[in-house]
């Protein structure tokens, strides 16, 4: 852990290397203070502040609703928990589409006032040139190729992608293009494992997949998917390893039973 600053922080350096020395990389979305410190505290080594909290935290149908505003103030939320993992802060739809010097504003926004240690961004060669600007000026860049969400509705709904032969190319270069324009990552989402696999082989950057197969250099899964809070909709890729939804329900339920019985608070609940 040499490359870790003096505050033991994962760095940009410390998940390059990651890769050389075949140690898989754990993200995990994180949106608000306490499950922040949990994923933290657990060893997580990227926290994104993904905007996919527009879905699993405010409701909307989709990620197109969620502003910079939203995520700055839920990155400043996780930035306050989090000690030891790097905060990655997802640019949201048309934050960084408008042109180069508005998507720098807003990428330094995440550094300066929300307290990450990098953003994420969608796309391919269509982002390189803003991607190297960030890089320049100092703000890592995570790439997101595959199904990005953003683009639902150019997709058709939310494919997997790269199938075709045409497809998987283009992803390969854009892969490329994007480790040329100075990424320090890419997360690789909804392709098929042997093309996540040619190009995670083809990269000295960590590939970070999400239904993606076994053969990307970490993985990342959004949390309220994996602890069971969010069951509206369970793709195909996600491993449930708890049933928070349930739990919660079931103390929700007792606690209401208790207080129309007169059962709570019991004395040692009073002053
Ligand atoms: O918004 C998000 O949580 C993401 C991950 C699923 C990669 O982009």
């Amino acid at each position: 852990m040499s490359k870790q600053t003096s505050t033991n922080r994962i760095t940009t350096a410390v998940i390059r290397d990651m890769k050389k020395k075949n140690e898989k990389i754990c993200m995990l979305t994180a949106y608000d203070y306490p499950t922040a410190l949990i994923v933290d505290e657990a060893g997580i080594d990227v926290v994104l502040v993904g905007d996919s909290l527009g879905m699993v935290m405010l409701g909307y149908d989709s990620t197109l609703p969620v502003t910079i505003e939203e995520m700055i103030h839920h990155t400043k939320a996780v930035s306050r928990a989090v000690k030891h993992a790097m905060v990655v802060g997802d640019m949201p739809f048309m934050s960084y589409q408008v042109s180069p010097e508005h998507a720098l504003y807003n990428a330094g926004r995440f550094l300066q006032e929300a307290g990450a240690q990098g953003v994420k961004l969608e796309g391919g060669r269509e982002v390189a040139e803003i991607t190297r600007r960030m890089t320049i000026a100092g703000i890592p860049v995570m790439a997101h190729l595959g199904l990005t969400p953003q683009s639902v509705h150019q997709f058709g709904g939310y494919k997997v992608q790269g199938k075709e032969e045409q497809a998987a190319k283009r992803i390969v270069e854009d892969a490329k293009i994007l480790e040329e324009a100075g990424a320090f990552s890419i997360v690789l989402e909804c392709v098929p494992a042997a093309l996540a696999k040619t190009v995670t082989h083809s990269l000295t950057i960590p590939t970070i997949g999400i239904g993606a197969g076994v053969d990307c250099d970490g993985q990342v899964l959004v949390l309220h998917d994996m602890v069971g809070l969010f069951d509206k909709f369970i793709p195909k890729f996600v491993k449930t390893y708890a049933h928070l939804n349930v739990q919660m329900k079931e103390a929700v339920n007792q606690y209401i039973d208790e207080v129309k019985r007169g059962v709570y608070p019991e004395k040692k609940h009073s002053f």
